[in-house]
């Protein structure tokens, strides 16, 4: 609008960001500038209000320490997460399994296992899972490494009450010569995702639950293929369709069922899940959204 102050404050701003040398960092910040002032007005954000916002991610960055990350928590709760793993898969619908979030919980060098293993440590498996690892065009993936990470019948992982070395609900698999792979397990219950910092304040105010569905989180790869994040949810939980950080896609929703032909351990229910790699892109960055890689808990030696 010619002669409005507001808008004029935009456009100078966006001026002075014209000479930003790095291309993309200018397209990202006259975009997010123009999104953002236009928020404001769209409001009409008082200074009180601003002063709230500023003191709420004042205290969101003061809620990360080096066990969590609340800036990534609040990127969750708003979709951003999603919207970024979407995307990421953007223009591979059909080739590949659809992304979904890495979460807080992820941890490297969990203990590799031999197929058929159960990754439950303390309680008796009662669930199965198996399938293969598949290309794009759904032949199978030789020797694909899986990871697995989950909640127990309880609703945590084991990063939330077990001492660090004692690994639970976690493992790492490698398919066979067919891409087969096959592991048990205890059936996970959803969860809510950290309510006590200034994240959890703000799904309160909004009346939400602020609960995950139960699901079994994969990460799925294998050379000249693009890394897969993804995760089984269980068709049955409550909160299946009212995930709190909107991770739940329209593939990786499943069903443990009995007598299961294909299943290897015959007396337990079974899901039964093919994974679908997409072929590795020439300088692709991954596709981990949900965890700082610089801040994910060290290998226990
Ligand atoms: C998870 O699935 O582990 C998770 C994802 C986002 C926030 C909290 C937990
Ligand atoms: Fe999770």
């Amino acid at each position: 609008m010619e002669g409005d102050p507001e808008q004029g404050v935009t456009a100078a701003a966006l001026r002075q960001m014209a000479e930003t040398a790095d291309p993309r960092l200018r397209r990202v910040m006259e975009s997010a500038v123009r999104h953002l002032h236009d928020w404001a007005r769209e409001v009409s954000l008082t200074p009180e209000e601003w002063l709230f916002g500023i003191r709420f991610l004042t205290a969101v960055g003061q809620g990360c320490t080096e066990a969590r990350q609340e800036f990534i928590l609040l990127s969750d709760v708003l979709g951003l997460s999603s919207v970024v793993n979407a995307l990421h898969d953007d223009g591979l619908r059909e080739a590949a399994t659809e992304s979904s979030l890495l979460g807080p919980f992820f941890r490297e060098g969990a203990l590799a296992l031999e197929l058929g293993d159960s990754i439950a440590r303390h309680d008796a498996a009662d669930l199965a899972v198996f399938g293969r690892v598949l290309d794009a065009e759904g032949n199978p993936v030789p020797h694909a490494a899986l990871q697995v990470w989950q909640t127990g019948a309880e609703g945590l992982y084991d990063l939330q009450h077990r001492d660090l070395a004692d690994m639970d609900l976690r493992g790492c698999f490698r398919a066979d010569a067919e891409g087969r792979y096959h592991f048990r397990t205890v059936r996970p219950l959803g969860y809510a995702i950290p309510m006590d910092g200034p994240v959890g304040a703000l799904v309160h105010a909004q009346g939400r639950h602020g609960m995950r569905p139960a699901h079994i989180h994969f990460l799925v790869g294998a050379p000249g293929y693009r890394e897969l994040v993804t995760a089984l949810y269980l068709a049955d939980d409550p909160h299946i369709g009212s995930d709190t950080v909107f991770g739940v896609s329209d593939a990786p929703v499943v069903r443990p069922e009995a007598g299961l032909a294909d299943s290897l351990h015959p007396g337990l229910p079974a899901i039964g899940y093919d994974f679908r790699l997409a072929p590795a892109t020439e300088g692709e960055t991954g596709g981990r959204v949900g965890a700082d890689p610089s801040r994910l808990l060290a290998p226990v030696s």
